[in-house]
């Protein structure tokens, strides 16, 4: 019996057994919460003048497009339809209510003007722009204050164009930080789905301050060179899930995060219940990162059936002193990784601070993670894990994990507490102690994975053990 319990799950489970319905959790797709929205009123894109040659500026219309549709989001909401053809833009704001539908070989292009990307205020939980002071350019697609919003199509193209953005960065003649390629804000309900999303200028997709958003079935590409081109960045959001993706970007394929330092800890809204499953892609940074902004804190997030491969890191958390917060209940499994150079990798000191403002005394709390089926070919580290002196990071379970490693020391652990079982190659010292009834209330295990698992009899025999213990 490897899957063990905590006092929360035999709650579940006892709770399942007198027909709790709030204990049972649907098991395997992202829950909707209106499954097949219709709009009762559709316009096309070109009704409002739009020309799909690639050349003609069409900002103007998705907004007078949109500002139409307004008038429809008190009467069951719109449909945007865009069809084939080349949508050259600028940045354009959505609103409550509205699908954006891209046809078939309908390209949205985003403009290589930057003043078509006008600059907006930066976010309170990071106190400035992200890779530079002051303010931000605004994403192509944005949306805030809203509910009910819908991105979705049969296979439609949202590109960036973001190539002359990596120059300027590289160049270093940016005056503002680069824009995401969509990005909502303090939004509940979102839906993007059935889309291929190309070149972000930065960050792809970045759901921020919202509740409620599902990201499934979605194509992500940037080259691999392209800078923190990261394919899909929870931050300060709740409720998300995110399932059936390919992602192949310069940056982190996921990277969950909940804001910057002390701005992070003032605003305090933590990234909590993030669901990801059916997840392939590769990147020179991490398939799945936790930070480095994480001091809202970031919990319960659930990550299953991954695949990795020619990418540097499989899993990885990273913080510092100075952000506070916290990284707890955490599980992940069934990951299969390729040609990864770290499995998995904590990184206690990764530094990086908005400012000199910061409280070096301000540690994070990082606890309750669990990593469970991991098999791994052509891998040169299994786990380079580092907590911090005075703060080891704890309860780090570690299971059913079989790599077949290059290097010759594949485990390095320094202020790290937990526990394992069957880790091949050896796993470090810190770390040996096995997985045991008297370390079921240490290492965290979602609820649902358990109901999806058992049976009653099976159920009984580990509640029968769990009293012993
Ligand atoms: C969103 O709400 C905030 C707070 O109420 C307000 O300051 C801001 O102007 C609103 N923005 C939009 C675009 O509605
Ligand atoms: C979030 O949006 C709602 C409207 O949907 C608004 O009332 C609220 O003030 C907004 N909050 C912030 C912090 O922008
Ligand atoms: C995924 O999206 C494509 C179009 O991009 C569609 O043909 C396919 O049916 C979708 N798959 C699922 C499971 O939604
Ligand atoms: C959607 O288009 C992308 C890019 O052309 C392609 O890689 C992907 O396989 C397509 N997805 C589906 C479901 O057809
Ligand atoms: C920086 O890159 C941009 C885009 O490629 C180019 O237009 C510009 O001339 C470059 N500037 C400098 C100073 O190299
Ligand atoms: C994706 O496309 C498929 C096939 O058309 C459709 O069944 C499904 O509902 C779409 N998914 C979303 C989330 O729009
Ligand atoms: C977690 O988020 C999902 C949506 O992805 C939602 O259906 C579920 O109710 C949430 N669970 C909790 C405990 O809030
Ligand atoms: C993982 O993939 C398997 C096989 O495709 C599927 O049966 C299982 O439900 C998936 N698990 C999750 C959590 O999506
Ligand atoms: C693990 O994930 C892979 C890839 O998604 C899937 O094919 C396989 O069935 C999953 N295994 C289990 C036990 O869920
Ligand atoms: C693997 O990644 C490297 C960059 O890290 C890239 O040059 C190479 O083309 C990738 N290989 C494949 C098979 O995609
Ligand atoms: C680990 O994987 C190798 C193949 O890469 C296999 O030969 C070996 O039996 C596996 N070990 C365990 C304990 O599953
Ligand atoms: C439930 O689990 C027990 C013990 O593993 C096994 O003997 C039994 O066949 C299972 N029952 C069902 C219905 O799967």
């Amino acid at each position: 019996m490897r899957r063990s319990f905590t006092l929360v799950d035999v709650l579940l489970l006892l709770a399942l057994f007198i027909d709790a319905p709030w204990a049972i959790r649907g098991n395997s797709h992202c829950q909707w919460g209106n499954p097949a929205v219709i709009r009762p009123h559709s316009v096309a894109i070109t009704e409002f003048g739009a020309v799909g040659d690639g050349v003609t500026l069409n900002t103007k219309a998705f907004q007078n497009a949109i500002f139409y549709l307004n008038s429809f989001a008190d009467k069951g909401g719109a449909k945007l339809f865009v069809p084939a053809g080349q949508w050259l833009t600028g940045s354009f704001d959505l609103i409550s209510h509205l699908t954006l539908w891209l046809d078939k070989d309908a390209i949205i292009l985003g403009s290589t003007n930057s003043d078509d990307w006008p600059v907006i205020d930066s976010l309170p939980s990071y106190g400035r722009g992200r890779e530079l002071p002051g303010r931000r350019h605004k994403s192509l697609i944005y949306g805030r204050n809203l509910t009910d919003v819908i991105i979705t199509g049969d296979n439609g193209t949202i590109d960036g164009q973001g190539s002359i953005w990596w120059n300027w960065f590289r160049n270093e003649t940016l005056d503002y930080t680069r824009p995401h390629l969509v990005e909502l804000m303090n939004t509940t309900g979102v839906v993007i789905s059935n889309l291929t999303f190309l070149n972000s200028p930065f960050w792809t997709i970045h759901p921020v301050y919202c509740s409620q958003v599902i990201v499934q079935n979605v194509t992500i590409l940037a080259p691999l060179d392209s800078p923190n081109t990261d394919g899909i960045d929870p931050d300060s959001s709740d409720d998300v899930c995110i399932e059936d993706c390919y992602i192949s970007t310069g940056d982190d394929i996921i990277a969950i995060k909940s804001g910057w330092d002390e701005y992070g800890t003032s605003y305090a809204r933590p990234s909590k219940n993030i669901t990801i499953r059916g997840l392939v892609g590769q990147t020179t940074s991490a398939g799945i990162a936790i930070g480095s902004e994480m001091s809202g804190g970031v919990s319960e997030v659930h990550a299953e059936n991954l695949t990795f491969y020619n990418s540097t890191t499989g899993i990885r958390i990273k913080t510092a002193p100075g952000r506070g917060g916290y990284v707890r209940n955490i599980y992940i499994s069934n990951m299969s990784l390729t040609d990864v150079k770290t499995a998995i990798r904590f990184t206690g000191q990764y530094g990086d601070h908005p400012d000199e403002s910061y409280d070096p005394k301000a540690l994070p709390l990082i606890e309750r993670i669990t990593i469970d089926d991991v098999t791994g070919q052509n891998v040169k580290y299994a786990g380079l894990l580092e907590g911090l002196e005075g703060d080891t990071f704890l309860d780090i379970c570690l299971s059913n994990i079989n790599l077949s490693v290059t290097s010759k020391s594949p485990w390095n652990c320094s202020y790290i507490q937990g526990y394992s079982e069957a880790v091949s190659p050896e796993i470090c010292e810190p770390l040996r102690e096995t997985i045991i009834p008297d370390h079921y209330s240490g290492c965290y295990y979602p609820s649902h994975h358990l109901q999806s698992s058992s049976n009653e009899t099976e159920v009984l025999d580990c509640l029968g053990k769990f009293m012993v213990a």
